[in-house]
């Protein structure tokens, strides 16, 4: 858990929201010729993608394909080594960051009560919620009944969905997710994905990272499948499943390894 000063250096001025376009249309992504390299490795290859519409997008591949580091990437939190990232015709900056939400696969909370955890990530954004909003979001999640425990004490579900909630309060405009139902018991994996469902019908663009080929069923409206830092499939969720056009998607589909 990190301490409320480490977060607090993350405090930004709150600038003003761009004027609104339509929910589906908000927030198209583009992506050309990325690349992410280290001294060893080049682990985004070349990815070109296009997120035009806020379709739920759920980006899949085998471990090491590269997923978390293109979700920092999108993100803002890291820089390319080449190729552009553009969010509304911009390059992710603080004012990007600040629209848009990220929950990782390790809940990441501070040591403070369940409630205080959301009225402090909303006072780093300067943005204000009433206790009874902050209430019926936990209750989306089932957490309700714990709002006054102690983050800390929590299980590792309901940590995870509180990490959900609290970036729900922050109305992100963009909701990225990396693998955030990985070894949840099933009914924090049921709310996590109905509080997504709700969450993409309010017009929110979510981009989910998953290994979990069910979960994908459940939730995709298009799948993006990256495979050694490189995309080898982007399709509608519906024509992924039936008729996988990739071999790189059709292998894993069959469960066989790909390395
Ligand atoms: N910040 C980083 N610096 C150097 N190498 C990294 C960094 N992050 C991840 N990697 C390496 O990049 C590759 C892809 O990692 P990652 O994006 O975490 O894969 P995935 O999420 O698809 O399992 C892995 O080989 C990993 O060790
Ligand atoms: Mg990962």
């Amino acid at each position: 858990m990190l301490e409320a000063s480490a977060l607090r250096a993350a405090n930004h001025r709150v600038e003003e929201a761009p004027a609104p376009l339509p929910a589906a249309e908000r927030n198209p992504l583009v992506v050309r010729g990325l690349v992410f390299e280290t001294p060893r490795q080049r682990i985004i290859d070349g990815v070109d993608l296009e997120l035009p519409d806020n379709r739920l997008t759920v980006l899949m591949g085998p471990n090491g394909a590269g997923k978390s580091v293109l979700l920092r990437l999108l993100h803002g939190l890291l820089t390319p080594s080449a190729g552009t990232i553009l969010w509304n015709g911009k390059p992710p900056d603080g004012r990007t960051r600040r629209s848009q939400a990220m929950v990782f696969q390790a809940p990441v909370l501070l040591r403070r009560s369940v409630l205080s955890n959301l009225r402090f990530a909303l006072g780093l954004r300067g943005l204000g919620c009433s206790r009874r909003e902050m209430l019926s979001l936990l209750g989306m999640l089932g957490l309700e009944p714990l709002a006054d425990r102690p983050a800390r004490l929590l299980s590792g579900g309901e940590q995870q969905r509180l990490c959900l909630a609290r970036a729900l309060a922050l109305r992100p405009e963009v909701l990225l997710l990396d693998e955030p139902c990985a070894n949840l018991d099933p009914a924090s994996v049921l709310m996590i994905e109905e509080a997504l469902m709700k969450a993409r019908a309010a017009g929110t663009k979510i981009i989910l990272v998953t290994h979990d080929l069910f979960q994908a069923r459940r939730v995709a409206e298009r799948i993006v499948f990256l495979h050694r830092g490189r995309i080898a499939e982007i399709s509608p969720a519906e024509s992924f499943f039936d008729t996988a056009g990739s071999p790189e998607a059709r292998s894993y589909m069959e469960g066989r390894i790909l390395v």
